[in-house]
């Protein structure tokens, strides 16, 4: 079967950048930049861009064009043993999957509710009791099903469908074409009303204030490295989905460049926009800023509707917010899905609709958990686990793999200056072969630590460790028995 191609190299751009930006840029990073030091957070959040982001971006862009295939047959055709790497990475996308939708469903949720801000003026009381009805739930006491949360999941699901099902080019090409340019210009709106109002360069300058204390702190260092590899795409299959359909003759670090830069600049967009209307809260109601801040979730979901409400010609803003996070989660969900099906494609031979009707199929049924009444708290565990175990150990053992036990970092980088429009140098091996995997080695050991320690959030994390066992298991277990398939077939039949 021919490989699917992107149709340009713009629409390669914005299928990337669209990946990119997401959730995790308008929902996450504010309340990250926040919690962790305001200023003092973008020291190592430009470290981890300039030394994990563009040089992994790179990796991954040159191995997925080189090797033309989704994850596990990227890692497959390096060496076969790694095979089940792809597949965890492959899992780990499929469980952020499940829950990223929730987020995107509640999004589609407030989206309705903003035209005459029907959340009331106790936004705080409306979120977590109207809306979710969280009562005494936990993660594995979950309660009943919310169907009218459950049917705006339904509705992403339904659109990420069609854009995964539709194929590479008349699918998610056409469709990041057509969410991309509405995406930049509502945020464009919004940020060029959002500065202007009383209070708003208070906000901005309680985000770029420095708290110095907090860079000597691991954590922070850990929080900056682990939104770098989401809110990228990164060690989770999905760029190396996407860039195996990119064309022979296509560029690799200047695309990685411009994703990297376009999504990095876009979460400095939206941080402002979201400390802005902070302050203009503070303002408002004559309190300090820290008091109307609230933190994770919350901001999104509680804090913004609570802005909304005091904001001028709020009919307007309001839904142009949450259309704005709609989208954006919506054109990353499609690669987070893609990253699944395209593996199920290479591995099956199915058509493109069938291994979409699966992956989508089952992910929509497993994603009704995080619309119960315990959902958020279900989201809050699967989440951590996700991004702190998850991505960071994907990611490690990438690098570890193919960097250090197959030594192909400079192939990797004499065959990107090839095809490349300007080159890269030194810098990119030192970072790929010491600098990244210092980091994300001394990060993953001190998650690993606290959690056994520590915990998280008071939840009971036996399931989250089950989980990753699970996606570990499994994809040991497809491993093996695509080898023994392998020595049991006769070299012509493996030409095939
Ligand atoms: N990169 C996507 C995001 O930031 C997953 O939301």
């Amino acid at each position: 079967m021919k490989r699917e191609q992107w149709g340009s190299r713009a629409g390669f751009i914005l299928a990337a950048v669209g990946s990119a930006i997401g959730l995790g840029n308008i929902w996450r990073f504010p309340y990250m930049a926040y919690e962790n030091g305001g200023g003092a957070f973008f020291i190592p959040y430009i470290f981890a861009m300039l030394t994990a982001g563009i040089p992994f971006m790179i990796l991954e862009f040159s191995l997925g064009k080189k090797y033309r295939g989704s994850a596990p047959v990227t890692l497959a055709k390096i060496h076969k043993k790694f095979e089940w790497l792809g597949w965890f990475q492959v899992g780990v996308a499929a469980i952020i999957a499940v829950y990223y939708v929730a987020v995107i469903g509640w999004s589609i949720s407030y989206l309705g509710m903003s035209f005459t801000q029907s959340w009331g003026t106790d936004t705080n009381a409306f979120f977590f009791s109207e809306y979710l009805k969280l009562g005494d739930n936990s993660p594995t006491n979950l309660g009943n099903i919310q169907w009218n949360i459950a049917f705006t999941v339904l509705i992403a699901w339904a659109i990420t469908y069609a854009a995964v099902a539709g194929g590479v080019k008349a699918g998610i090409e056409r469709a990041s074409k057509i969410m991309m340019p509405i995406l930049f210009i509502m945020v464009l709106i919004l940020i060029g009303r959002m500065v202007f109002l009383p209070g708003a360069l208070d906000g901005v300058n309680y985000m770029f204030k420095p708290d110095f204390s907090k860079i000597m702190d691991v954590k922070v260092w850990a929080a900056a490295y682990g939104q770098i590899f989401f809110t990228l795409s990164i060690g989770f299959a999905i760029m190396l989905a996407y860039s195996s359909y990119l064309p022979e003759k296509s560029d690799v670090t200047n695309n990685a460049f411009m994703t990297v830069l376009i999504n990095c600049g876009f979460s400095m967009m939206a941080g402002i926009m979201i400390f802005s209307v902070l302050g203009y809260m503070a303002q408002e109601q004559g309190v300090a800023i820290t008091e109307v801040v609230s933190a994770g979730v919350g901001l999104a979901f509680v804090t913004l509707p609570a802005a909304i409400n005091l904001m001028p010609a709020p009919y307007i803003l309001g839904p142009l917010f949450f259309f704005a996070l709609t989208v954006a989660g919506l054109s990353s969900l499609i690669s987070i899905i893609e990253a699944v099906t395209s593996a199920v494609i290479d591995k099956f031979q199915w058509s493109r609709r069938k291994a979409a009707n699966l992956v989508v199929g089952v992910s929509a049924v497993v994603s009704l958990a995080f619309t119960t009444n315990g959902g958020l708290l279900l989201l809050d565990l699967i989440d951590h686990f996700a991004n702190n175990i998850g991505i960071i150990f994907g990611g490690l053992v990438e690098i570890v793999l193919v960097v250090w036990l197959m030594k192909q970092v400079g192939q990797v980088r004499e065959y990107v200056n090839k095809v490349s429009d300007f080159s890269v140098g030194t810098w990119f091996e030192i970072c790929l072969r010491f600098v990244t995997p210092l980091m994300l080695a001394v990060i993953l050991a001190t998650k690993l630590y606290e959690m056994f320690t520590v915990g998280y959030g008071g939840y009971d994390l036996t399931l989250g460790w089950v989980v990753m066992g699970v996606i570990t298991v499994i994809a040991v277990a497809i491993n093996l028995s695509s080898r023994r398939k392998a020595e049991t077939q006769s070299p012509q039949e493996q030409e095939a």
